[in-house]
């Protein structure tokens, strides 16, 4: 039966391949979006956004808009988030004020009606580092690098005598080590909106995304999306600027199984109530991903330049173990790395883009944030 959706941030990278998702499912969609200058250019209606969407300008803070976008509304998706960690840790206030009290305003306008289900976009990033398993084969969560061994450029977590720890998919069941301001935001949106679930019945469901790549995600915005990065370079001719040694590994998943896996929390009611990974349930190393991308976009193959430099926050070790979200969902992830960096690719031909990364870079220095 076609229910009326509303997407919060419906406008962005993931927002509009929801919409798509939903609308071809026979649903109404609406998006809420302010259009953040740093994700849109102009702040212009993206052409990338289905026609067929209704589109609210207005802040997810502005209660009037809220009430607005909320109007006649079966079912919300909360996405709409400030999304860089890096500049989080210094535009501190900004952040908590989208997502920690954007959402609080959220909330407080669905009391009065409350829709019948409620999904919040939660991350990776508040597990901190990803699950280890020790030689003695113990699972070890918490383990933390300090900053003497990453001054000393010793990358890889260690037990107390200095054997390194073997990174394995991280469950849900990890508890949260919040490392920047971003995290603590994202881990916010996702207890605000399921504690409030359970205080006015609504059936809510967070899912804690990885690593989301694939088209349409904003090459302009150098402060998140680890290939929008990459490519942003790449299409300068410039090489993709790696931390550390390249190593450490992501799950990088493509935004097609996100959209399938937030649809599968609309439709079912297997999660309700709990926080869900998102991946695709595979590891890759950053150094693998910049190299595959650039031998993908041909005649730009650049080698990607390892720094050696460290960035405050960043873990070494994150990928999803997904048996959760395919247990209680039916969640399977579909579209293959290979397969997923195709379309990207496709997409990413022809296309131009400023490169800010060596700017966004700079600005993390100043501000003492590598190292
Ligand atoms: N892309 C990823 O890898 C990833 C990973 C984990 C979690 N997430 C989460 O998924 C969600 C969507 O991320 P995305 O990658 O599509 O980012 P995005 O920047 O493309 O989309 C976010 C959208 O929210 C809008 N927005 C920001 N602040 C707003 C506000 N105060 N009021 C109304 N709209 C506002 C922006 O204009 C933008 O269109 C976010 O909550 C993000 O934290 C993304």
């Amino acid at each position: 039966m076609p229910e009326r959706i509303l997407i919060t941030g419906g406008a962005g990278f993931i927002g509009s391949h929801l919409a798509r998702r939903l609308l071809r499912d026979g649903n109404v969609v609406r998006a809420l979006d302010s259009l953040v200058e740093q994700v849109h250019g102009g702040c212009r209606r993206p052409a990338y956004l289905e026609d067929d969407v209704e589109l609210v300008v207005g802040d997810v803070r502005d209660r009037e808009a809220v009430d607005q976008a909320l109007r006649e509304i079966d079912v919300v998706v909360h996405l709409a988030a400030r999304v860089g960690v890096g500049q989080s840790m210094y535009e501190v206030a900004d952040y908590a004020s989208a997502n920690t009290h954007g959402t609080g305003v959220l909330l407080q306008a669905m009391m009065k009606r409350p829709p019948r289900k409620l999904v919040v976009a939660s991350s990776m990033s508040i597990y901190g580092e990803g699950l280890y398993r020790d030689v003695g084969g113990r699972v070890r969560p918490g383990t933390e690098r300090s900053r003497e061994q990453l001054e000393g450029a010793r990358w890889e977590l260690q037990d107390e005598d200095g054997r390194t720890l073997e990174p394995i998919p991280t469950a849900e069941w990890k508890p949260p080590a919040l490392a920047s301001q971003y995290a603590l935001g994202k881990f916010d949106q996702e207890r605000m909106c399921l504690l409030f679930g359970s205080a006015y019945s609504v059936p809510t469901v967070a899912l804690r995304l990885f690593n989301v790549y694939g088209p349409d995600q904003a090459l302009s915005n150098p402060y998140t999306g680890v290939l929008a990065i990459f490519a942003a370079r790449l299409l300068n001719g410039r090489p993709p600027l790696i931390f550390e040694d390249g190593e450490q590994r992501r799950d990088f998943v493509s935004v097609a199984d996100v959209a399938h896996g937030c649809a599968l929390a609309i439709a079912h009611d297997g999660a309700d109530g709990q926080a869900l990974n998102i991946g695709s349930g595979s590891r890759t190393t950053v150094a693998e991903i910049a190299r595959r991308l650039a031998a993908i976009l041909d005649g730009r193959g650049c080698e990607p330049v390892i720094t050696g430099k460290y960035r405050f926050g960043d873990v070494r070790h994150c990928f999803a173990d997904v048996g959760a979200a395919q247990r209680l969902l039916g969640y399977a992830p579909a579209v293959e790395l290979e397969a997923g960096m195709l379309e990207l690719a496709r997409w990413l031909e022809g296309r131009v883009s400023e490169d800010r990364v060596e700017a966004a870079a700079a600005e993390l220095a100043a501000h003492g944030l590598t190292i």
